[in-house]
């Protein structure tokens, strides 16, 4: 297959690169202090339930788009209707603001990575380091300039010449990091409590963990968002990738298997994190319900407490992980930035022009770079300059720092509303046949048909709406005024699939 947009060397680079791109912070760090919050097993399971009925059904839907209209994001669901441009820029605008925050947390793996390195000679860190480094802001901002530059060079190096071959060394290196970790953290004494909160049902309550097990609903949208979010879904990412697919690969099975090693890596990723960080708690006599399993200071104070604590080799296997953290935030970020790169050089292609990748990426570099200065000096809040501490507001979850607040853009808002649409579109403008027809490129699958044709009729919007309604109540607070607000975009959204559809480009 060849064409000037770029495309995979090979299947298994293209599931590499998707792995990678699913593969990241989200679950090394998102999906453990999320289940953290929620209540241990629960969470679990409904997280599998949403991967399953809802994640690999929006991941095929995706790679299909992609890959039927060759486009990036905005032009491939202009191409299903000009109506759904705007839905396009939702996909692009996303991975944006995503990027403004992710390298942040990409520089703060660096830092990490550089601070157990020195500790291995001496003076191993602890979890105090995390203060000491939000505070100072041009170690935050030199990190995340390093974090930059390592994307904008794989970028740059193309689909096959730089995404594709970071991925083919990054993914395999980072699984064996990450079971050496497990191991580690395993035979650590008192890991076995934490193993018990993530796979007894109730244990999270049972064992002190936790007061009160959060309400279903609640443990829904916590849930959805993270699904969503972890295998890189709504944000473009797998519609670009998917766009230089070869017709002949196998999107179910594709599919599949990205969801599949996804949620393994999470929950892998769990398994390091939470009994590590639960046993270094408990043999240095805290009391389990102050063991902070929640939230951001998990993967860089609690953990760093752990490899701190462990003696002589801590800083090698300090080192290890934030190592496996990084790779994990680099391969996420370039398909970010992929959305964006190849947006501009599609547009271009347009028009009729052919923009340099390298031009392109230094550009969509730079711009993501001056805002994610404001993120790295913001420091979580820590250094005064917060939107609310601007606005002379109250601090609310949107608020409370610049990550937050262009997280609850990205992540909060744009992502469950492009997921519900999208659904909607599939259901009621192309119609699952033309999607199902691209997803088994001629040759149907019934059990697959049926399994899709009922999920995205039915199941992925329910789903979106209560996605929806939980990120909107985190974010903001009032829970009833998040399910109307839900409810009247979901009828929106319904009406405007109806809407006669009067410029269509191609069908
Ligand atoms: N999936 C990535 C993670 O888990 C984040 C991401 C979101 C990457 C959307 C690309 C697109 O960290």
């Amino acid at each position: 297959m060849e064409n000037k947009r770029g495309s995979w060397g090979s299947n298994i680079g293209f599931l590499l690169a998707a792995i990678g791109s699913a593969v990241g912070l989200g679950n090394i760090w998102g999906f453990p202090y999320k289940m953290g919050k929620s209540g241990g097993f629960t969470f679990l399971l409904v997280y599998l339930f949403l991967a399953i009925f809802v994640g690999l059904i929006i991941m095929a839907s995706e790679l299909a788009l992609g890959r039927k209209t060759r486009k990036a994001p905005i032009a491939a669901y202009k191409a299903v209707s000009s109506k759904y441009s705007w839905l396009g820029w939702f996909a692009v605008l996303s991975p944006f603001l995503i990027m403004t925050f992710y390298s942040v947390l990409g520089g703060y793996c660096i830092y990490y990575v550089i601070i157990n390195l020195i500790g291995l000679f001496g003076g191993m860190p602890d979890g105090s380091s995390f203060g000491a480094m939000l505070t100072s802001i041009p170690a935050s901002i030199g990190v995340l300039l390093a974090f930059m530059a390592i994307c904008f060079v794989i970028v740059a190096g193309g689909v096959s010449g730089g995404i594709e071959k970071f991925n083919k060394i990054g993914m395999p290196a980072l699984f064996v990091m990450l079971l050496i970790i497990i191991v580690r953290a395993l035979t650590l004494p008192n890991a076995v409590e934490g193993l018990k909160f993530m796979f007894i049902p109730g244990y999270a309550v049972a064992g002190g963990f936790i007061e009160e097990a959060p309400n279903l609903i609640t443990v829904l949208g916590t849930a959805g968002g993270q699904m969503f979010f972890s295998l890189s879904l709504a944000m473009g990412a797998m519609i670009t990738y998917g766009s230089y697919l070869g017709k002949e690969e196998n999107l179910v099975k594709n599919s599949g298997i990205i969801v599949a090693a996804d949620t393994i890596v999470a929950l892998l990723a769990g398994i390091a994190v939470i009994p590590a960080a639960v046993a270094n708690g408990i043999n240095n006599g805290i009391p389990v319900n102050e063991i902070k399993l929640n939230g951001p200071g998990l993967l860089f104070k609690t953990l760093q407490d752990v490899f701190h604590n462990m003696g002589a080799l801590g800083g090698v296997f300090g080192v290890i992980f934030y190592l496996l953290v990084l790779i994990a935030a680099i391969s996420s970020a370039i398909s970010l930035m992929e959305v964006l790169s190849a947006h501009f050089i599609d547009k271009a292609a347009e028009n009729g022009k052919t923009l340099e990748r390298k031009g392109v990426v230094l550009k969509v570099s730079a711009v993501i770079t001056l805002i994610a200065i404001l993120v790295a000096a913001d420091g979580l809040g820590e250094n005064g300059f917060a939107p609310a501490a601007l606005l002379k507001a109250k601090v609310a979850g949107w608020n409370d720092c610049w990550l937050d607040f262009f997280d609850c853009w990205s992540e909060g808002i744009m992502m469950p509303l492009g997921a519900m649409l999208m659904a909607l579109m599939i259901g009621g403008e192309i119609g699952p046949k033309v999607m199902l027809d691209e997803i088994h490129n001629g040759e149907h699958s019934p059990f697959f048909s049926k399994f899709y044709r009922f999920c995205v009729t039915y199941i992925v919007p329910a789903v979106m709406c209560l996605v929806l309604a939980g990120q909107l109540t985190d974010f903001f607070g009032n829970q009833i005024v998040s399910y109307i607000i839900a409810a009247v975009c979901f009828i929106i959204f319904s009406y405007h699939t109806l809407i006669p559809d009067w410029k269509k480009i191609d069908k």
